[in-house]
């Protein structure tokens, strides 16, 4: 039976709300096919009978998992490779050329899937930084299936083999059976939370530079202007904010200076560009951790009291 008319309403209101994400007519085909395997583990042999169980259950759980089961995840080693060139040879040496040393650069990858954008990062900056600079990395998610997977540091054969070069690859990850783990060490650089970008930002202070890449063009309009409000308010004035490469704030906030570094491009905030208020977009149902967690240090990573205290997951409100 095809995903009824209803069932599909239901799904699209809900990961609306509950992430951001557009699910327009005529994406019916996906969810159908991402829900499927939830459906049959639900011991159901199609979607709408089980998306009617998710609706009626109150099991705040298996909402979450509809939800997550709709993001995109899609990521790769290195992605676009530019950014990382451009961080290298540009981005970094301009913050640092700012800082008094000992210096300490903060990056937050804000929607960082299985993990491979912060650990290319970690990578990139082992390899550029002076011992006279330090760096850590905060990694977030909406889905705690992928962070999972971040955190384990383990990947196949297949997924290393999507960008990782060979002399990272030895370097940085040691075989287990038929996969590579990354080595303690790089993995230590890598602190990883839940985060919906709907909520306020995860973090205390000022951040050097944020990736928010292959993320943005899930959203509508006033979704993304309320996000990069968001970044705009915990960016150092000198910091630097990457889009993916289909990705843009032009024609969505005027409050961010392109710069342009070889291929690809970046933004900084105009000085003195005040924080707008939010537009209103959808809050998120459940799962964001944001001010209401209280600006308080985590003990997660080695210097990681830049990073707020996760909030408590507020109960209910599954409708
Ligand atoms: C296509 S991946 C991009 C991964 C990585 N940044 C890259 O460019 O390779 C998009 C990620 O955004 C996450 N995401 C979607 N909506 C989100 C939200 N509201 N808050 C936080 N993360 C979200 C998804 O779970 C997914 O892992």
């Amino acid at each position: 039976m095809a995903l009824s008319a209803d069932a599909f309403a239901w799904v699209s209101d809900l990961v609306r709300r509950r992430s951001g994400i557009q699910l327009p007519g005529g994406k019916e085909y996906l969810v159908e096919s991402r829900l499927l395997p939830l459906a049959r583990e639900a011991g159901f042999t199609e979607v709408t009978g089980f998306v009617a169980r998710a609706r009626s259950s109150n099991d705040e759980i298996l909402v979450r998992r509809v939800v997550e089961a709709l993001t995109t995840n899609e990521t790769s080693w290195f992605r676009d490779n530019s950014p990382f060139v451009a961080l290298k040879q540009k981005i970094v040496p301009d913050l640092l050329a700012n800082r008094q040393r000992p210096a300490h650069l903060k990056i937050w990858s804000a929607a960082c899937s299985t993990g491979q954008e912060p650990y290319s990062l970690a990578m990139t900056l082992t390899e550029a930084l002076p011992p006279s600079v330090t760096f850590e990395i905060l990694a977030t998610d909406l889905s705690q299936e992928v962070l999972d997977r971040a955190k384990s540091g383990r990947y196949s054969q297949l997924e290393v083999n999507r960008g990782l070069p060979a002399p990272l690859m030895v370097r940085h990850f040691t075989r287990v059976g038929a996969e590579w783990e990354i080595n303690p060490d790089l993995r230590s650089k890598v602190n990883f939370r839940q985060h919906n970008l709907l909520s306020s930002p995860p973090v205390i202070g000022k951040v050097d530079v944020i990736l928010l890449r292959n993320v943005l063009i899930y959203f509508d309009m006033p979704t993304k202007q309320a996000i990069l409000n968001h970044m705009s308010r915990v960016i150092a004035d000198d910091g630097i904010l990457m889009l993916g490469a289909a990705e843009t704030t032009l024609g969505v906030d005027t409050r961010w200076d392109r710069v342009q570094i070889g291929p690809g491009s970046a933004y900084r905030k105009m000085s003195a560009a005040p924080s707008a208020a939010p537009p209103s977009v959808p809050s998120p149902g459940t799962g964001g951790a944001g001010v209401a967690g209280g600006r308080v240090p985590t003990q997660a990573g080695p210097k990681a009291g830049w990073v707020a205290k996760p909030a408590a997951a507020p109960r209910g409100a599954l409708s």
